[in-house]
Parts: C-alpha cells; sequence; structure tokens
C-alpha cells in the first residue's frame, strides 16, 4: 500500500513537473496550510489532488469529503457497525487534512480530547477510573470509525476485557463461571469509570443484593448472624465474584474456606471460642460430612434461625426435655427414631440387649443432649465419642471403651457401666 501511495506521490512530481511555480502556498498565500510538524503527502504534493481549480480562486468545498479521502485510503466504513461520526460526519472532524502535529494527524494530542469533542466527558471521569482510561487512550478498546463488534469495540465484549484481565477469564472446562460473567463483565463493571470502588456499578457491599435479595434479605432477618457474612456485606470473604474452581464459585474448597478462618481464636458474641480447626484436624476420626468436606451439610454459611447457624434445630443445653424435632439437625441424616423406642434391635448399637440406650439418656425430661457423648466435628474415640464433656466449668470426662458388641463408659456421671449388644450385661 506504501509503495501505491509512493508511487503516487512520484507520478504527481511529473505530471505537474515545474509544480513550484504553480504552487498555491507562497509566502503570501496560504502559507500556513504545511504548518504542521508532519504534512499529509498529497498536500505536499499538489494542492489539486483534491481541490478543485476555480477561474476566479473562490474556494469551493470538497463536495463528498470521505469518498474523497477513501480514493487513496481503506475504506473506513467496511466493516458492520459504522460510528455515526463517521457515517453521517467528515473525516475531518477528528482528523485535520492537510498536516498534523499529532498521531494521524488527530485534532488532538490526546485521543480521548478527540473523543469529548462530540461525547460527554463526565462518565469517563468520576471517582473511580479505569487504568487505560486515565491513560486517554479509547482505541485500546474502540475501533474510530467501524467495528464487526458492538459499541465498535476491537474485539468481541466477552473478550475484550480479558485480553488484558486474562485471570478473569473462567471459561475453562474445569472452572465455573458466575453466570453474569457471560454477558460480559460491564453487568457489574463500567469499562470507563464510576463512583464505586473498583469501578463496580453499585457499591461493593449492595452489588450482590441487585440479583440475589432472597439471600441477602436472609442474611439481615436470621437470628444467629455469621458475622463475617453481615458486617457490611462482605460476600467476597467466600464467593469469587467472577468464577471459580469450585462449586457456588467458592474462593478456595469449601472445607478450606471455613477452616482458614476458623483456624484461630474467634471468640463469638457467647464468649465461646470457635477455633474448630484444631478439633478437625487432630482427630482421627471425621464426621462423615466433614470427611466429604461439607461443613455445610449442617450450618447454612449465611446464617440461620437455629443456634450455631445450623440448618435446623438442635439444642444448646446439656439437658433438654426429649422431642424428636429438637434434633432435626441430626435426623436429616440419622434414623429419627434412634432415641424414639425403649427397646430395638436395629435402630441403634447403643444398647444392651434390646435396650436402647439412647433412649435411656436422651429421651427423658432432663434427657442428656448428644454433646453429652458425641464430639460433632472429630474425635479420637471411635463413633465420635468424646474423651470429656463441658459440664458447667468442668470438664467431664466420658471414659468409653468400645468392644466388638459393645462398650462400656466411666464417666463422672455415674459408675462404670458397660453394654453388650448379644448379651445382655444388665438383664433389664
Ligand atoms: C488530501 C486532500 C487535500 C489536499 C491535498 C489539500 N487540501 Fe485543502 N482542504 C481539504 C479538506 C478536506 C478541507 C476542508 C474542506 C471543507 O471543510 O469543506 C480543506 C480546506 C482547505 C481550505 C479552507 C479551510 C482552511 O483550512 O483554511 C483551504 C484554503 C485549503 N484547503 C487550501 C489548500 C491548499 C493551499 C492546499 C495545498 C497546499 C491544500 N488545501 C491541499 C483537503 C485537501
Ligand atoms: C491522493 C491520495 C490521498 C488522499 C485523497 C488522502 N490521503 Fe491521506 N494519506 C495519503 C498518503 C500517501 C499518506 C501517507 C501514507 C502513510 O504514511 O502511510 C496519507 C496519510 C494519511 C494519514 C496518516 C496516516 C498515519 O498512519 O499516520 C491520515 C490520518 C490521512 N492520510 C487521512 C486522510 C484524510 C482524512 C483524507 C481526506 C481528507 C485523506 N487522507 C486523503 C494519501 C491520500
Ligand atoms: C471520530 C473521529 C474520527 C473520524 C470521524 C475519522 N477518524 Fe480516522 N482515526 C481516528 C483516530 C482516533 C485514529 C487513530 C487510531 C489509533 O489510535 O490508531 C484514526 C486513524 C486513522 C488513520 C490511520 C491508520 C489507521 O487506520 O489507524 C487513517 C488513515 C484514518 N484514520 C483515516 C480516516 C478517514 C479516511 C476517515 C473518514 C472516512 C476518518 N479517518 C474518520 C478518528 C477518526
Ligand atoms: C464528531 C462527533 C464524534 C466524535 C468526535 C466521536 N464520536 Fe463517537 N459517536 C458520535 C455519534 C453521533 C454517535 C452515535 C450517537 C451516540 O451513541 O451517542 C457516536 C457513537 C459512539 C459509540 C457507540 C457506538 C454504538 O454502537 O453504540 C462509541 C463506542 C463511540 N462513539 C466512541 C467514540 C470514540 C472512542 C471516539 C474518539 C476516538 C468518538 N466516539 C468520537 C459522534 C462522535
Ligand atoms: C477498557 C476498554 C474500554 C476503553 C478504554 C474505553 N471503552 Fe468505551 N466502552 C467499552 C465497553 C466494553 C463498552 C460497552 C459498555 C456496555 O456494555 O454498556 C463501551 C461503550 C462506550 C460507549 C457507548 C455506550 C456508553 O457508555 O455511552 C461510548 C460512547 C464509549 N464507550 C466511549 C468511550 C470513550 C470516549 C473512551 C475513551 C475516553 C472509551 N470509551 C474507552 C470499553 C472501553
Ligand atoms: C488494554 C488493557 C486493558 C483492558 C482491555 C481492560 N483493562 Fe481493566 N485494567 C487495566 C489496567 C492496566 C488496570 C490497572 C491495574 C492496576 O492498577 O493494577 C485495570 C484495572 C481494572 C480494574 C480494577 C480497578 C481497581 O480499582 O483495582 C477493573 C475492575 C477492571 N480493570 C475491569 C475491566 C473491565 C470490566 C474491562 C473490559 C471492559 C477491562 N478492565 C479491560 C487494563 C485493561
Ligand atoms: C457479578 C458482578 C461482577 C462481574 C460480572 C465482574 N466483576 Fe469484576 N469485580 C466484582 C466485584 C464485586 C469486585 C470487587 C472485588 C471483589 O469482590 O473481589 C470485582 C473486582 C474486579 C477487579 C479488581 C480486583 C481483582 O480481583 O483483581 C478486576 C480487575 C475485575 N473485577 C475484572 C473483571 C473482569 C475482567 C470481568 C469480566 C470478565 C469482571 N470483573 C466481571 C464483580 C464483578
Ligand atoms: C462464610 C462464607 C460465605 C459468605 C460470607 C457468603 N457465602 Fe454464599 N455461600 C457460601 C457457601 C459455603 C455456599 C454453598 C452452600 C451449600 O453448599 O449449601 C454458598 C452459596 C451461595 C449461593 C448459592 C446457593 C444458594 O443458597 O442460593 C448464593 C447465591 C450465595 N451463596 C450468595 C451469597 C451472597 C449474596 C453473600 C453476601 C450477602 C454470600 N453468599 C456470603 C458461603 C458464604
Ligand atoms: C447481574 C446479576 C447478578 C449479580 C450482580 C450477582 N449475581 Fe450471583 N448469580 C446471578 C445469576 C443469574 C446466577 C445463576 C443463578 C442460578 O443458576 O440460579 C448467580 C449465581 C450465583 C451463585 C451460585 C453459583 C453456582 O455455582 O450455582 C453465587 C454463589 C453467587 N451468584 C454469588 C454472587 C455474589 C457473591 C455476588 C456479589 C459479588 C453476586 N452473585 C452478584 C446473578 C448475579
Ligand atoms: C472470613 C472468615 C470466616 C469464614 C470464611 C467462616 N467463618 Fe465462621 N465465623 C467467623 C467469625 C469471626 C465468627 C465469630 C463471630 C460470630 O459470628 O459470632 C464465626 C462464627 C461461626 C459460627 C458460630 C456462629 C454463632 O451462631 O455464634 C459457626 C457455626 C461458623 N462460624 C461456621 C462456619 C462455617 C461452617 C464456615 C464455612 C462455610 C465458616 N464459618 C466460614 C469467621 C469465618
Ligand atoms: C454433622 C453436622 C455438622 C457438621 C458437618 C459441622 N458442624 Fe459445626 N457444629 C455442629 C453442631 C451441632 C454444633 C454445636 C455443637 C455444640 O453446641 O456442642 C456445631 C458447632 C460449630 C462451631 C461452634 C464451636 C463449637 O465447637 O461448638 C463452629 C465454629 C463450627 N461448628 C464450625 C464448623 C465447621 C468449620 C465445619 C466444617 C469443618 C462444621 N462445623 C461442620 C454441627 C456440624
Ligand atoms: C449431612 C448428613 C449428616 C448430618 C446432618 C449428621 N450426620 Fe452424623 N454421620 C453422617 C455420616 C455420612 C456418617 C458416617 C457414617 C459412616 O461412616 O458409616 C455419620 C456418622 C455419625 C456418627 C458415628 C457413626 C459411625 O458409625 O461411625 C455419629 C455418632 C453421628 N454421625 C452423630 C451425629 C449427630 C449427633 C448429628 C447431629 C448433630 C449428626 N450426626 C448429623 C452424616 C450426618
Ligand atoms: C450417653 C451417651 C450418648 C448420648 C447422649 C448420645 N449417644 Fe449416640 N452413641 C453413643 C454410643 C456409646 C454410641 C456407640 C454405640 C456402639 O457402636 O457401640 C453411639 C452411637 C451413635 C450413632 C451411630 C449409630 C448407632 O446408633 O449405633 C449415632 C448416629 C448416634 N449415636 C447419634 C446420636 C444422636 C443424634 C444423639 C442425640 C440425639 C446421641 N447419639 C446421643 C452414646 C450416646
Amino acid at each position: 500500500m506504501k509503495l501505491f501511495y509512493a508511487l503516487l506521490a512520484v507520478l504527481f512530481l511529473f505530471s505537474f513537473a515545474g509544480g513550484a511555480e504553480k504552487s498555491c502556498v507562497t509566502s503570501e498565500c496560504h502559507k500556513d496550510m504545511k504548518d504542521y510538524k508532519v504534512i499529509h503527502a498529497p498536500v505536499d504534493d499538489d494542492c489539486l489532488t483534491c481541490h478543485e481549480k476555480t477561474g476566479d480562486h473562490k474556494f469551493t468545498k470538497i463536495a463528498n469529503i470521505n469518498e474523497h479521502c477513501n480514493e487513496c485510503h481503506d475504506d473506513q466504513t467496511d466493516k458492520k457497525n459504522v460510528h455515526d461520526a463517521v457515517s453521517s460526519g467528515d473525516c475531518t472532524d477528528c482528523h485535520f487534512s492537510h498536516g498534523g502535529d499529532y498521531k494521524a494527524f488527530l485534532k488532538h494530542k490526546r485521543i480521548d480530547k478527540v473523543c469529548f469533542d462530540c461525547h460527554d466527558e463526565d462518565p469517563m471521569n468520576k471517582k473511580f477510573v479505569h487504568g487505560p482510561n486515565a491513560s486517554g487512550n479509547c482505541s485500546l478498546c474502540h475501533e474510530s470509525h467501524s467495528s464487526n463488534n458492538k459499541f465498535l469495540l476491537v474485539e468481541p465484549m466477552k473478550v475484550i476485557c480479558t485480553r488484558c484481565h486474562s485471570d478473569k477469564d473462567f471459561s475453562g472446562a474445569d472452572q465455573k463461571m458466575h453466570s453474569p460473567m457471560k454477558e460480559g463483565c460491564s453487568k457489574c463493571h463500567s469499562p470507563h469509570s464510576s463512583g464505586h470502588e473498583f469501578q463496580l456499578i453499585a457499591d461493593r457491599e449492595k452489588l450482590c443484593s441487585e440479583c440475589h435479595k432472597k439471600i441477602t434479605d436472609k442474611v439481615d432477618s436470621v437470628k444467629f448472624k455469621h458475622a463475617v457474612v453481615n458486617e457490611n456485606k462482605k460476600c467476597y470473604n467466600c464467593h469469587d465474584a467472577h468464577g471459580s474452581l469450585y462449586d457456588n464459585n467458592l474462593k478456595i474448597s469449601p472445607l478450606k474456606l471455613c477452616l482458614n478462618c476458623h483456624d484461630k481464636k474467634l471468640i463469638g458474641t457467647d464468649g465461646k471460642d470457635y477455633n474448630i480447626f484444631k478439633i478437625v484436624n487432630r482427630n482421627k476420626f471425621k464426621h462423615g460430612p466433614i470427611k466429604d468436606g461439607n461443613c455445610t451439610g449442617c450450618h447454612d454459611p449465611h446464617g440461620s434461625d437455629f443456634y450455631m447457624i445450623l440448618k435446623d434445630e438442635f439444642p444448646k443445653e446439656f439437658y433438654t426435655a426429649y422431642e424428636e424435632k429438637k434434633y432435626a439437625s441430626c435426623f436429616e441424616c440419622h434414623e429419627s427414631k434412634l432415641a424414639k423406642v425403649e427397646r430395638t434391635v436395629a435402630l441403634t448399637n447403643f444398647r444392651d440387649g434390646d435396650w436402647n440406650l439412647h433412649y435411656v439418656h436422651v429421651n427423658m425430661t432432663k434427657g442428656r443432649t448428644c454433646r453429652a457423648c458425641h464430639e460433632i466435628h472429630a474425635s479420637n474415640l471411635p463413633k465420635h465419642i468424646r474423651k470429656e464433656t463441658p459440664f458447667g466449668k468442668w470438664s467431664l470426662p466420658v471414659g468409653f471403651e468400645k468392644t466388638k458388641t459393645g462398650g462400656s463408659c466411666a464417666p463422672g456421671c455415674h459408675k462404670e457401666y458397660s453394654y453388650d449388644r448379644n448379651k445382655k450385661v444388665k438383664g433389664l
């Protein structure tokens, strides 16, 4: 193409041999026509390439500037979407025709200033300005003339942002992309600038509620709140707004997610230490759901109306009057009749012959709750039996020994008893 122009220029030089005489630019006439750092090649050659010579030397406007320019330049309007400024305006709205001091004979040094001749500058200049916009180079994302993409983008909406932000590309087969990302980043971010941090379209703390009102309403209304969710609606403590390798856009694997916070002294409103990391990691027998890496089998991470943000009821006391529904948290997965019947050979192994010892301990007005004997998260004894259990300020020893067909306890509650499923010990 360059060669073509060069040839053309040479041709012009020959056909107007002695051009100096005919020059329109003299010390008197049109002397500022070439006052540019770079002169547009045809201007340097002959004014009549573009202008018509009229007898009375009256200036005649060039009839169709764009067509005229396109005679030598690649058609700037050959793509699907043509910039209004080009289709219904002139090349000269943005370019000087005779030459220029800046790139591509533009009328301003900064490209954004060229755009701001027509476009409102305010939306581009809010408190938080996107990096590339701050540099003023709109062409990093937009074509100036025409494009096959919406909004004259240099690349389709889907990939324009990840061209630079490759870490936000969650389109891989093993990755899970947050649904709104499929429609492009501008569902949540302004590509130009915004009054909110990270050029978000709303405050980071309110953004999620625009689409997840059910959850954010619940987070506000539940009786037992999980502080990390409620304080400033920090959904991003656990979720990545863009995507993740894990379900539910969790930042890390579900188990690690919980344990990474619960690995230190976390004193709750009740004065209890919520460091669960030690218990889970240092004990041999982990509870089924935890083995599966699933704390949310029992807890609702967003808070709940039940004690300890459990998904269902569980008594918070050491003693409580028996009612099946009080243990709904356990009976979601375990046999709900566990402590209901006095005699059984099927419902539980905690029995002396057919005498149900779960019934004996749990099913009474001053029934012991499961925590009296079980450590729910993990334990070093089989069947999640605790070594000791908190009883007021005392840690009451449980003293459990398991045998093939039963076991024995030497707790702080009573003298040592044993049970045997095959050969009744007590004969009751
Ligand atoms: C590449 C094409 C081209 C060449 C070559 C060219 N011009 Fe122009 N010129 C234009 C265009 C386009 C305009 C704007 C016309 C309009 O507004 O209608 C223009 C405008 C003008 C104007 C009127 C407005 C102004 O800027 O003062 C004058 C005078 C002028 N040209 C003189 C010249 C002279 C003298 C030369 C040779 C040194 C020359 N032109 C070479 C394209 C050209
Ligand atoms: C007679 C042929 C011809 C016409 C008509 C013409 N140009 Fe050019 N233009 C050239 C040549 C030759 C160059 C120098 C080529 C190069 O450096 O790539 C050039 C360079 C340019 C450049 C700078 C390109 C760059 O990469 O920096 C711009 C912008 C430009 N022209 C715009 C226009 C506009 C706007 C018009 C119409 C007003 C126009 N041209 C009309 C031949 C022409
Ligand atoms: C809305 C403003 C605008 C209009 C109107 C416009 N251009 Fe441009 N043009 C630009 C900008 C901005 C650039 C520089 C892009 C960049 O950063 O590379 C440019 C670059 C160019 C270049 C340099 C090579 C290239 O493609 O990057 C040429 C040649 C050119 N324009 C020709 C034209 C012609 C011919 C017309 C009319 C048909 C025209 N322009 C209309 C803004 C405009
Ligand atoms: C001469 C006036 C003018 C200039 C200069 C101008 N534009 Fe435009 N632009 C328009 C008009 C008119 C429209 C169509 C109406 C609208 O969307 O505002 C438009 C539309 C757009 C659109 C939306 C296209 C769509 O499909 O919705 C983008 C993006 C755009 N311009 C970018 C730019 C950029 C980038 C620049 C600077 C390089 C620029 N404009 C310079 C007049 C201009
Ligand atoms: C980082 C890429 C990027 C940069 C840089 C950028 N834009 Fe955009 N622009 C976009 C995207 C993406 C859209 C489509 C937004 C949407 O989906 O609403 C857009 C839309 C637009 C629109 C049409 C819709 C609207 O918001 O009015 C205009 C006009 C526009 N941009 C002008 C500009 C101007 C002027 C500049 C330089 C100051 C600029 N853009 C810089 C990516 C960018
Ligand atoms: C041309 C490269 C480029 C493109 C394309 C691009 N960005 Fe950026 N983006 C940057 C740079 C550079 C920064 C500043 C990085 C920094 O400060 O560490 C940035 C920063 C950001 C930030 C962080 C702002 C903050 O306060 O930390 C967000 C959000 C962002 N971009 C979103 C987008 C979106 C959405 C798109 C697509 C519309 C996009 N980017 C396209 C280069 C780009
Ligand atoms: C559902 C809303 C949403 C969508 C869609 C979205 N983001 Fe974000 N983005 C956020 C939020 C919220 C933040 C604030 C930081 C956080 O919560 O981690 C953020 C922060 C960022 C940051 C700065 C902080 C960081 O993590 O580097 C960049 C860059 C970014 N987003 C780029 C993108 C890109 C690129 C896309 C599209 C591929 C995109 N975002 C789509 C909500 C979104
Ligand atoms: C303490 C970590 C944590 C915080 C903070 C958190 N989430 Fe979640 N979220 C999770 C976990 C874990 C899951 C998966 C639940 C499951 O496995 O049943 C989840 C699931 C979800 C789901 C999909 C399943 C559903 O219940 O619809 C949405 C939507 C959601 N969270 C939105 C939010 C919003 C909005 C916020 C901020 C108000 C938030 N999350 C704060 C941990 C958290
Ligand atoms: C523009 C609307 C929109 C915004 C804003 C938004 N989301 Fe979503 N989100 C969705 C949609 C749509 C789904 C898919 C819902 C479905 O499949 O039921 C979804 C799904 C989710 C899921 C479940 C993902 C899964 O694997 O099923 C989580 C978790 C989530 N969003 C968290 C968030 C968080 C945290 C924020 C704030 C940073 C947020 N969302 C902001 C629209 C949004
Ligand atoms: C970002 C840190 C963080 C993450 C992640 C986190 N937590 Fe918490 N959690 C806390 C803090 C701090 C407290 C103590 C403050 C409070 O809520 O009273 C707490 C309290 C709790 C409580 C006691 C609630 C009550 O009613 O007193 C439970 C149960 C809990 N978290 C379980 C979980 C589970 C399950 C997960 C994983 C889904 C998880 N946490 C993830 C920080 C975290
Ligand atoms: C099988 C159901 C279940 C699973 C699974 C479970 N929890 Fe719990 N969690 C409970 C119950 C029940 C309590 C109340 C215990 C009590 O009061 O003795 C509790 C209490 C807690 C407490 C309060 C401190 C304490 O020791 O009582 C934290 C913190 C906690 N769980 C975190 C987690 C984390 C983190 C996970 C995943 C590693 C997890 N839980 C898995 C049922 C469960
Ligand atoms: C989300 C389902 C689920 C919930 C809720 C649940 N568990 Fe479990 N539990 C299991 C699974 C799975 C096992 C492992 C069974 C196995 O290894 O054969 C298990 C094992 C046990 C064991 C040891 C049994 C054995 O054979 O090793 C005890 C004791 C136990 N759970 C008590 C409880 C208590 C008390 C609660 C209520 C706080 C509870 N569970 C809630 C799923 C659950
Ligand atoms: C007095 C202590 C004690 C109490 C209170 C107690 N358990 Fe147990 N539980 C045991 C013992 C001991 C075993 C082991 C039986 C065996 O395998 O020999 C056991 C076993 C289990 C098992 C394994 C299956 C089975 O029944 O053999 C589950 C599940 C279980 N208990 C759930 C619960 C639930 C739920 C509660 C509260 C409603 C509870 N336990 C209360 C002592 C107790």
